[in-house]
């Protein structure tokens, strides 16, 4: 594959980035043929800086929820950018996406816009802080909620002062979160959950009805505030709060990456038990309340309502993820397929170092998919049966490709240095 406009790139930006590149969208540690550089997307595709198109099962790390530039999101951004953006105050778009929101999340009865997923996630601790008056807020041990120094994964300049009133238990565990319950004692202001356990490099757990039933309980018992991360599963499970279903409502959930469908920006929604604390935090910045986002989300909103959008990727979900099944076993290899279809993670069984996943991850770039190795990746509403059966076509190919490459894999050096070897 041609790689020399990406090796170009790489080669600039080392001299005028830290290293490179940084955060996940690094390709430091996906294989080496991956390309870090993208020149443009369309619909299901994306075109690396190179040319080469690929089928792309990453959706941006979720914000492209409809399919890259979709016409109706983009005739709505459009509008909005002929008559201003940013400005010295809200457009009156704030309203129209505060009020569109709480209509469709059930326990929303509050907006607060911001830009990044980090930015509603932080604001959600700081206002059930300022809420309680208290300082302690649980965190189930290996969930992703951003890149500020409380929660970011890399301890790289952060000090234990950032974490202080921190507490950890396991994610669908209630027994692990009844007993740090009990040491936040009356000092316990939230307990953070993800809608379903999505952590990076292992297999994604759906929630047990009885943990998230009993992180409401406990909250309820102790005056503390039930917080729902909705960044990246957001309008993914459901047309509103993730735990609707199994009969649980958060008092905040904060919601970014894709309901404007990759326009840049997120939410912290809330109940009436939040509403002065969340009157009291100072929140602000310079571009959250920019109109073109929110005029790219009120249109993504009303897809989101008056589509199948949901249905079509959980039916090709399903095509995806029962293919490549077959597709694996004909070529003698079992997978580990987790979480929901729509966003699925796809490990190799014993591949503890994840040499296996890397070589057919390459294999299937080099047919014009673009998979991930190790993160939970995303189906989004422009993908059709026909490119199901692309990838299906590209993943039969793949495994036969890497059955020839198995004897002479090696593991990613900077895996092993995470890892170990094995
Ligand atoms: C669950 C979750 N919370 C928070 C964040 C942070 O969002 P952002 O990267 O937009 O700051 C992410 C990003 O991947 C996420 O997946």
């Amino acid at each position: 594959m041609n790689r020399s406009a990406d090796e170009a790139l790489r080669a600039r930006a080392l001299k005028v980035i830290p290293n490179g590149m940084y955060g996940h969208e690094s390709t430091r540690l996906l294989p080496a043929l991956y390309p870090q550089f993208f020149s443009k997307a369309e619909g299901a595709y994306i075109w690396d800086a190179d040319g080469n198109r690929y089928l792309d099962f990453m959706c941006a790390y979720g914000p492209s929820l409809l399919g890259y530039r979709d016409e109706r999101v983009e005739a709505a951004a459009r509008a909005q950018t002929a008559l201003g953006d940013t400005l010295t105050g809200p457009s009156p778009l704030l309203v129209d996406l505060a009020e569109t929101l709480v209509e469709m999340v059930d326990h929303a009865d509050w907006a607060i816009f911001c830009k990044n997923g980090t930015d509603a996630t932080t604001m959600a601790m700081s206002v059930a802080r300022a809420q309680t008056g208290r300082k302690v807020v649980l965190l189930a041990a290996g969930a992703y909620h951003g890149a500020a120094p409380w929660c970011t994964p890399i301890p790289a300049g952060v000090v234990p002062e950032d974490r202080a009133h921190l507490r950890y238990y396991t994610y669908n565990d209630v027994e692990s979160l009844e007993k740090a319950v009990t040491e936040a004692g009356d000092d316990l202001a939230a307990i953070f959950a993800s809608p379903f356990k999505h952590d990076a490099f292992i297999d994604q757990e759906l929630p047990d009805p009885a943990y998230a039933r009993r992180a409401r309980e406990l909250c309820d018992a102790a005056g503390a505030k039930l917080i729902v991360d909705e960044v990246r599963a957001g309008f993914r499970l459901a047309r509103g709060s993730s735990w609707t279903s199994l009969g649980v409502q958060p008092d905040l959930s904060a919601w970014g990456k894709c309901f404007a469908n990759g326009h840049p920006i997120s939410a912290l929604l809330g109940n009436d038990s939040c509403r002065d604390g969340a009157g009291q935090i100072y929140a602000t910045g310079s571009f959250w309340l920019s109109a073109v986002p929110m005029a790219a989300a009120i249109e993504t909103l009303r897809i989101i309502r008056e589509t199948d959008y949901l249905e079509h990727t959980v039916h090709l979900g399903n095509r995806w993820r029962e293919g490549l099944d077959a597709a694996a076993a004909r070529h003698g290899y079992a997978l580990r397929q987790s979480g929901p279809v729509q966003m699925p993670q796809i490990l190799f069984a014993e591949d503890p170092d994840f040499r296996t996943g890397y070589a057919w991850g390459e294999e299937m770039l080099k047919r014009g998919v673009y998979v991930h190795p190790w993160h939970n990746m995303f189906l989004c509403a422009a993908m059709t049966d026909a490119d199901i059966d692309f990838a299906l076509e590209a993943a039969e190919a793949a495994f036969a490709a890497l059955k020839a490459r198995q004897p002479s894999l090696e593991p990613h050096p900077v895996l092993v240095a995470m890892f170990g070897a094995h």
